[in-house]
């Protein structure tokens, strides 16, 4: 390899130092690509793809480093295709109802174009204000909004994409409908790089709704909180988002959080409602406050001001890294169960955690059923318990109905798991598929599919 850097120099390529481009937020570990490549349009991705062919070497792409699952590190050395400076809106149109967007475009940049102008791209994983398109279009980002409004999937028209043969294909449309041959679109969707590179995005954009309300409710234990969000959906009601806290989440987001929670609580839910009449908003709100009440909340506060929500939100936001200092490591699961079987997958995760001695803290987007359950621990003994631990708790997703992973994906984390949930038919299918694409193996190889058994 020691070529390597030379040689993709002469191609006129941008490296930059291997050192911020080794590890993302899944915990996996340290894994130094041989170079890393800062593509600045199309051409630049076509010529590191033809390359690597030429001379075997794995490509990993790379949006920003904010996965959680592992799939953009170069687990297998090689070439690191940074998307980052591909990073313009190209188009936002009000007409169509559409934006052209580059893969290395931040999120919360978009959102703040396209709402300018009455426009509304809903995605929100909650790591907007560093996370690239890109990365969102590789794993399917979801959020805190996909209860009402869906996943990253459900804005994709079409994508600009790099084969690994380095051929470059669009595939999908503009219109906001069109069946025309295999959705080649929505495959590479979620393929966490492991297909094509994505060049370019069409994505579909919906009115900004003009109305938005939150409310915080507190109840004595998270089976109450639990049981608010089924008493809401009982109750004909969909609010945009509907996020469960748990007692160990609160106290130990509480100290450094700007919103504080009151003492002696035990669980929480954060419900937001959005339309276009700020009457109706409220009466909805004050209606799935009224069914957090029935579930047994001590107190539902609705956010008074702009200011307040604000703090509501950025305090659900810290969480996932709040509870890195807890402890010095934390496994964080998110698995995801039919909304009905949620009070049941609350039960499960305790009980796991009782049963391995570990603290357990658990939060997330309950609406839909996907919740970030965390098992923390210290030493050398309680790491070893937690990988029993998580065994028992992704079964457990299994058990109800569920997955193994509702939104990070599955990456590196996740691909030892994978074949508790899907049969061996079909993980052949999808070897199969990755094959027709990479005959090579060689665009980010060895993730999300497990390796076959050895005969
Ligand atoms: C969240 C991330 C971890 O919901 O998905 O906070
Ligand atoms: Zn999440």
């Amino acid at each position: 390899m020691r070529r390597l850097g030379e040689d993709l120099a002469a191609l006129g390529l941008q490296l930059v130092d291997i050192e911020n481009y080794q590890s993302d937020e899944s915990g996996s570990g340290r894994f130094p690509p041989h170079a890393v490549v800062q593509a600045r349009n199309a051409e630049e991705v076509q010529a590191v793809l033809r390359y690597a062919r030429e001379h075997r070497v794995p490509v990993t792409p790379w949006g920003r480093g904010s996965g959680k699952s592992g799939a953009a590190l170069a687990e297998r050395g090689g070439i690191l295709l940074s998307l980052e400076k591909m990073d313009r809106i190209l188009e936002v149109s009000r007409e169509d109802m559409v934006c052209v967007v580059e893969p290395g475009v931040i999120l919360q940049t978009l959102q703040t174009a396209v709402e300018a102008q009455g426009l509304f791209y809903p995605p929100d994983p909650n790591s907007q204000a560093w996370c690239s398109l890109g990365g969102n279009l590789a794993h399917n980002a979801g959020g805190p909004r996909a209860l009402k409004y869906g996943v990253t999937r459900d804005y994709v028209l079409g994508v600009e994409a790099v084969l690994p043969t380095g051929e470059l294909i669009k595939a999908g449309h503009r219109s906001w409908k069109g069946v025309a041959g295999y959705d080649i679109t929505q495959l590479l969707v979620g393929s966490e790089g492991t297909l094509a590179v994505i060049t370019k995005a069409m994505l579909k954009l919906i009115p900004l709704p003009r109305a938005v309300s939150t409310m915080i409710a507190f109840f004595p234990d998270e089976d109450a909180a639990a049981l608010g969000v089924q008493k809401i959906f009982g109750a004909g009601l969909l609010p945009r988002a509907c996020e469960l806290l748990d007692g160990p989440t609160m106290r130990y987001v509480s100290p450094k959080a700007p919103f504080k929670f009151p003492d002696n609580v035990g669980g929480a839910l954060i419900v937001e409602h959005d339309g276009n009449s700020d009457d109706a908003v409220m009466e909805e709100l004050a209606k799935s406050g009224e069914m957090c009440t029935e579930a047994g909340a001590i107190d539902v506060v609705a956010a008074q001001d702009e200011a307040q929500r604000r703090r509501i939100w950025e305090t659900r936001r810290m969480i996932s890294t709040a509870l890195m200092s807890v402890r010095p490591f934390k496994i964080s699961e998110d698995v995801a169960v039919p909304r009905g079987q949620l009070v049941e997958l609350i039960r499960r995760v305790r009980g796991i955690g009782e049963r391995y001695g570990l603290p357990t803290a658990c939060y997330g987007h309950a609406g839909d059923g996907n919740l970030h359950a965390n098992l923390l621990f210290g030493s050398a003994e309680e790491r070893e318990k937690s990988h029993a631990a998580v065994d028992d708790l992704l079964q457990a997703a299994i058990d109800l109905g569920g997955t193994i992973t509702g939104e990070h994906g599955v990456g590196m984390a996740k691909r030892a798991f994978l074949a508790k949930e899907q049969s061996p038919q079909l993980i052949e299918l999808q070897r199969r598929i990755k094959h027709a694409f990479d005959p090579e193996n060689l665009l980010n190889p060895g993730k999300i599919l497990p390796e076959r058994p050895q005969a």
